[in-house]
């Protein structure tokens, strides 16, 4: 085609597409629909040429200040709702499964393993509130699953994850919970505050760009693992915590929100929080591959 028009240039370059070599299947799919999408935004919004400067500089900016400790296109992915879209697409729970939702960048492998009601808390703070967590993992039948390994994480009283504050010990609020025969997991930990996602660079400037906050709701990160069932990666909300109807990465989910509740001298915690998880067939993630 020599005369590329406002008109054609969109099915023009879908025609290219394997037109010299060919590709698979799945590769043609996902490059159309990113050409259509793609030229359907710059019509709709008729995108001038200034402004696909400033997306250019902004990617290029974006992805220099990538390091192994930080994936700026997550952040942003998440800022867009990108990631928990994807989670859940790949993520299908038919079957009552708990649901999962996003990561996030403050995962670090390897945390202790702890024997069952241990405390991950290594340093306290004057504001903490103490919390015993347990509850079950079971399969979507309601067998409980034995020698699950949930691995949990959270932020300080003070928001800010060990990892990103000099001033914490090292996986201080981190720990692993092999769940027993009767797939009874337990732990105790501090209530989770809200806190900014990080918004230096360049997801501060998109977050500020959209008019939007920065702030996520109180929560608990948890990672189930057990071979035959798919990973299930979540978050536990506190339900008296602000932001749970305006997460900046709209991550929460109704069925993820806990009820913390006051402890018992039992526990010997201020909180007490029962959650269980209910893990989905490998196959299933099979079938999301
Ligand atoms: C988090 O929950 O740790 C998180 C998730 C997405 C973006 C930033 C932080
Ligand atoms: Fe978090």
């Amino acid at each position: 085609m020599r005369n590329v028009t406002v008109d054609n240039v969109t099915d023009v370059v879908v025609e290219a597409i394997g037109a010299s070599a060919p590709i698979p299947a799945r590769q043609k799919e996902i490059m159309t629909a990113l050409v259509r999408h793609l030229h359907g935004f710059c019509k709709d919004v008729n995108l001038t040429h200034g402004e696909f400067m400033q997306a250019c500089d902004f990617l290029a900016r974006a992805g220099a200040v990538c390091t192994d400790k930080r994936q700026e296109f997550i952040l942003l992915g998440d800022i867009l709702g990108v990631e928990v879209l994807v989670d859940m697409i790949s993520n299908p729970t038919p079957n009552g499964e708990t649901t999962g939702t996003v990561l996030g960048p403050f995962f670090r492998e390897n945390a202790p393993v702890l024997p069952h009601g241990a405390s991950i808390v290594q340093k306290h703070f004057d504001n903490e509130e103490t919390v015993f967590m347990e509850g079950y993992v079971k399969d979507a039948s309601g067998k409980p699953i034995a020698g699950a390994m949930i691995d949990v994480w959270e932020d300080a009283p003070n928001g800010l994850y060990e990892n990103h504050d000099p001033d914490q010990p090292d996986y201080n609020l981190r720990g692993r919970f092999e769940t027993d025969e009767n797939g009874y997991y337990a732990f105790r930990a501090i209530r989770p505050v809200p806190y900014p996602i990080p918004s230096d660079w360049t997801a501060g400037e998109m977050i500020s760009f959209m008019g939007h906050h920065t702030m996520r709701p109180g929560h608990i990160h948890v990672l189930v693992n057990k071979d035959g069932y798919r990973p299930l990666i979540s978050q536990l909300y506190d339900g008296a915590s602000d932001y749970l109807d305006n997460d900046s990465v709209f991550a929460v989910k109704e069925n993820l929100i806990g009820s913390f509740q006051k402890g018992s001298e039992e526990h010997g915690t201020d909180l007490y929080v029962q959650f269980d998880f209910t893990l989905a067939d490998q196959s299933l993630a099979m079938a999301a591959e």
